[in-house]
């Protein structure tokens, strides 16, 4: 284990032979995961920042305790304070020169991020960043560490390398029902109809518990993301005009990523009970 990586963020590293591992405090947010001899699986923007209180453009940005600008559309910052506010680290199991493995467990809770309008609720969020040659595993768990009942919105906002989007296709989606948020698009009710292909800016939210998979022509490979704890699939391509808009936003790099995110939202908003706790999972593997 080495540290810092990205300066001046300071986080964990894990150097597999062949491979690489990385996550830094500042929202917990997992950065890098290149299983052994394989291309990077995450994507990460060259303009990201990487400065606290600013969100990072790629990786596995934690979504909470709102999505976007949450259920009235009227918070910010967009998708809540946990990826802006430096996590606490506790424990980090190094293995990897024996087995590759790494695991890195960040906390929060809400005298962390200071007072935060709209949110005056009490919590402990545990975030879990398991890394293996085999697999990604990030589990975010929230407990109500109040005396009145706990709303959020969360999501694992997971950024996916790709060697060219325009033949990517991601199946597992097939017959579900899913809402385009693109602006200007009909807010009613759709259903996808085989697997979901890109031609033009993608930002949809699916009702969906499965897992899916990531076509990849271009590379090759295929990417399994499953997860658990999640009533919606979020599938999120920029295009263009998007892309040149976000200054943390390479102009032309939408051509080589996309964004499956699991994730509890509006209608699926989670309401924990005073003591109760709810675990948001998702893995992903070289199929
Ligand atoms: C996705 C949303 O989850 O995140 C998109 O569905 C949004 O609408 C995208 O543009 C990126 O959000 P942000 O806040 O990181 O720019």
């Amino acid at each position: 284990m080495s540290q810092p990586i990205f300066s001046p963020l300071a986080g964990v590293e894990g150097c597999p032979e062949g491979g690489y591992y990385a996550v830094v405090d500042l929202g917990a947010h997992v950065l890098a995961w290149q299983p052994p001899g394989q291309r990077p699986v995450l994507w990460t923007s060259g303009r990201s920042h990487f400065e606290p209180g600013l969100a990072i453009r790629g990786g596995v940005p934690v979504v909470f305790p709102w999505f976007g600008t949450g259920p009235l559309g009227n918070l910010r910052p967009a998708h809540g304070v946990a990826r802006t506010t430096t996590w606490r680290r506790g424990e980090v199991v190094d293995t990897t020169t024996s087995d590759g493995r790494l695991t890195v467990t960040y906390h929060l809770d809400q005298t962390m991020t200071g007072p935060v309008p709209h949110f005056p609720h009490s919590y402990e969020a545990a975030l879990t960043a398991r890394f293996s040659p085999e697999s990604l595993a990030v589990a975010l768990t929230v407990t109500n560490t109040g005396e009145r009942d706990l709303p959020y919105e969360c999501a694992l906002h997971t950024y996916l390398a790709a060697g060219d989007i325009t033949q990517v296709s991601v199946e597992g989606l097939d017959g579900r029902p899913y809402l385009d948020t693109v602006p200007g698009a009909s807010p009613r009710e759709r259903v996808q109809e085989g697997p979901v292909t890109f031609t033009a800016e993608t930002d949809r939210l699916y009702a969906h518990v499965g897992e899916v998979t990531v076509v990849d022509p271009a590379w090759g490979r295929r990417l399994r993301v499953a997860k658990q704890g999640s009533a919606t699939t979020v599938v999120w391509n920029p295009w263009v005009d998007k892309a040149a808009a976000m200054a943390d936003f390479g102009d032309d790099e939408w051509t080589g990523m996309l964004c499956i995110e699991a994730a509890n939202l509006r209608d699926d908003a989670l309401l924990l009970a005073p003591g109760e706790s709810h675990t948001l999972s998702q893995s992903i593997s070289l199929a």
